[in-house]
């Protein structure tokens, strides 16, 4: 089995995704959360049977208490030092569902960053207090990084990757497939849907890795409608190829309205513009979708967002029944529980308990 601490940084940095993954499992189940390659099918579908049998355990007090009993002897650290609302309010509720105690740190401008501290050193202090460290941050390829550090020194802490750079969010993409497995559940699941991504996939980190997840099943095609300047960008086209998924990229979003099953919105993500306010520029008032949208899509497709939105749904889609991002949202939760079960290794336990 591939490990951290059997691999040099400088020889574990230059591997493609592809092979990195399986160096974040443990045991065959998640040791860290890094990136989307770390996930097989298998592991989707695991996750998603244990976010579903938590989400119906939770209901009653009898349940919660049992969960809440699960990681009370274990102390999670959220470090977000990226705006983020429903990831890491999710995180906080996953965490408090099973029990964990929590610290945070959301504003480095009063933590020893201000002093100069690197984000290695800080997120190795963490180590120290706690026994799972949630990060979000502005860096790509620091979550993988801190992943090798930590695994390779004295506190081997488990880190989720809560959304690195514009590279890889893969919780989110974790959540998305739930909510597609539930979303069809009684269409055939998610084998042999069109999946259509609209918006700034150039720059989104949840597309990138959910377009990742979904070659893991069969006879997916994926559709990229987005402005020139936004459309997804090389790598991904290149992922695609290889792992030979039929995809399209195209300008017009009307047309992929009515062979869509899932229309995935995204917004244009401006934090990242070279020059402040370059992407105001771009039009994007055809890769919206409101009523008129709505009318020229099937009856069992469904809309999904990884929020926040913009004005790239109108508020009128909310009252649709196809509109399913508030309850991707609450997917995220029961998700994120499950992985952070998961990873300290309370599944069985959870899977097994006889009180519904
Ligand atoms: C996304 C993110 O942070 O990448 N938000 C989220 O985690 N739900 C998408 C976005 O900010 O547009």
């Amino acid at each position: 089995m591939s490990q951290l601490t059997d691999i040099a940084w400088d020889d574990f940095r230059k591997l493609s995704l592809q092979e990195k993954g399986p160096y974040f499992r443990l045991h065959g189940h998640e040791g860290h959360v890094i990136i989307a390659q770390q996930f097989d099918r298998e592991r989707l579908d695991s996750l998603g049977l244990l976010a579903t049998r938590i989400r119906r355990i939770a209901k009653t007090r009898n349940g919660m208490e049992f969960l809440q009993g699960l990681l009370s002897h274990k102390r999670a650290m959220l470090y977000f030092s990226q705006p983020s609302t429903r990831t890491f309010l999710s995180f906080l509720a996953a965490c408090e569902i099973l029990g964990l105690k929590l610290g945070e740190v959301r504003d480095t401008s009063i933590s020893s960053e201000f002093k100069g501290e690197s984000q290695e050193d800080s997120i190795r202090s963490f180590s120290s207090y706690f026994d799972l460290i949630v990060m979000r941050c502005k860096i790509g390829g620091l979550a993988e990084r801190m992943a090798w550090l930590l695994s390779n020194s004295e506190r081997p802490v488990p880190i989720v990757n809560a959304g690195s750079g514009k590279d890889q969010h893969p919780t989110q993409a974790v959540l998305d497939i739930y909510t597609l497995q539930r979303s069809f559940e009684n269409s055939g699941g998610i084998d042999g849907k069109r999946i259509v991504f609209v918006g700034d996939l150039l720059r989104g980190r949840t597309v990138r890795s959910l377009s990742h997840l979904l070659t893991q099943y069969r006879d997916v095609e994926q559709v990229f409608v987005a402005p020139a300047q936004l459309q997804v960008a090389e790598d991904i086209q290149f992922m695609l190829k290889t792992a030979g998924i039929n995809f399209t990229l195209t300008d017009d979003f009307r047309s992929q309205l009515p062979s869509a099953d899932a229309i995935y919105m995204t917004r244009v993500q401006d934090e990242w513009d070279a020059q402040k306010g370059e992407s105001g520029k771009v039009d994007i008032s055809r890769f919206c979708l409101g009523v008129d949208e709505l009318a020229l899509m099937n009856d069992s497709a469904v809309v999904m967002h990884p929020l926040p939105r913009r004005e790239e749904i109108s508020t009128a889609v909310d009252r649709d029944p196809r509109a399913v991002y508030w309850r991707q949202m609450r997917n995220g939760m029961w998700v994120r529980a499950a992985m952070i079960a998961t990873i300290f290794e309370t599944h069985e336990k959870i899977m097994e308990w006889a009180g519904i």
